[in-house]
């Protein structure tokens, strides 16, 4: 399933066959180990976004809407107000699995609209059109995503050197957000030289973007989060290209911890910084970043995780955000499939939806 020569693409999420089981290549175990997870539980389901085995807010969207495929399988005999509870309690369970990605609420409540819209109906007919709507939202992942490569692809030229952060390739995507461009242009002819953020705690960066690079052929460099500003200085960096997770309304957007100290280095070293990424990611009912709930996550992943022993002391106090909000005034621009959204940001994120 994973092939990423310069030309193809991998599905991150699949169904089986029969349409009972999602699977998905296990995110936690990569670069070492290829294992695939065949998921139609619940609990399964939950944990997989929890621990990141499916990751990445598109492909998180993508995993939630055939999750509610797959379970209401399971259901579909009963009437539609049990049936309905059990629907609710069980996206209810999955929305909780991690705050920040606005494409998780998003794909569910897609999937609960097409429930309310289809109530008359039976209820084997119902979970039919579930799946139908989890499939269509897999389609216009693989679509935009396509879009954001072409639109990403316009602002580069052969040769620049380009710094991305946490991975933003097609196992978080359907075809790739921020680096997506990055492995359209290499399939075009152009040669990139990428600087992949190692992005601690849990190294998405150092273990995912830069396997996915090299697969595709594209010359990629790993540094520690500490070292953008050197490699900026060096006059290595013509531009930074990062992903997001929920885009508030004025344009401040959440991604993945350590964004905001590239937009902050990137405008003291004069270099444009665009964040890439879905219209199913902005989230016009959130007015700032300051209503953006950040995931915090176990301190064991910045204190115990990766190395033989612990490396901090026993009960260390830690601060583990999963993300940060980077200000709109930092930004250059947004890559959505819909075109590149430059300031003021709060009109024309609007403009957006207006069309
Ligand atoms: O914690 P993760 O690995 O899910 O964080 C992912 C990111 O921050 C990505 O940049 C973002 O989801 C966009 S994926 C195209």
């Amino acid at each position: 399933m994973i092939d990423l020569k310069p030309g193809s693409f991998f599905e991150n999420v699949e169904l089986s066959e029969d349409e009972k089981e999602i699977i998905i290549i296990d995110q936690v175990q990569l670069p070492n180990d290829e294992v695939y997870l065949h998921l139609n539980q619940l609990e399964d389901l939950y944990q997989a976004i929890k621990k990141l085995q499916i990751r990445g807010a598109p492909a998180i969207g993508i995993f939630a809407g055939y999750s509610m495929y797959v379970l209401t399988q399971q259901y579909d005999n009963l009437p539609f107000e049990q049936f309905y509870q059990k629907f609710t309690e069980d996206k209810e369970y999955l929305n909780s699995s991690r705050p920040t990605a606005v494409n998780l609420p998003w794909a569910l409540n897609r999937i609960d609209k097409v429930v309310l819209e289809n109530k008359d109906k039976d209820v084997k007919e119902i979970v039919r059109l579930i799946g139908l709507e989890a499939k269509e939202i897999h389609r216009e992942d693989k679509e935009m995503c396509l879009k954001i490569c072409e639109y990403g692809l316009t602002l580069l030229e052969d040769g620049d050197g380009v710094l991305t952060i946490c991975n933003t390739g097609p196992l978080a995507t359907s075809r790739g957000t921020a680096i997506g461009p990055l492995i359209l242009g290499k399939q075009r002819g152009y040669d990139f030289k990428v600087f992949a953020n190692e992005t601690r705690p849990l190294l998405q960066g150092a273990r995912l973007t830069t396997l996915e690079l090299q697969k595709a052929g594209v010359d990629v460099t790993l540094i520690c989060d500490s070292m953008a500003s050197i490699v900026m200085k060096n006059g290595w960096i013509n531009v930074c290209f990062v992903g997001c997770d929920r885009i508030a309304a004025n344009g401040d957007f959440a991604n993945k911890i350590g964004t905001s100290t590239l937009a902050i280095l990137a405008k003291h070293y004069g270099i444009p910084i665009y964040s890439l990424g879905p219209t199913s990611t902005i989230d016009m009912n959130c007015p700032d970043g300051n209503h953006i709930e950040i995931e915090l996550r176990d301190p064991s992943e910045i204190a115990e995780k990766w190395y033989q022993q612990p490396m901090a002391p026993k009960k260390v106090k830690c601060y583990n955000p999963a993300f940060d909000v980077t200000e709109h005034s930092l930004l250059t621009g947004f890559v959505t499939e819909k075109g590149i959204v430059y300031p003021p940001f709060d009109v024309n994120l609007k403009k957006l939806f207006e069309e």
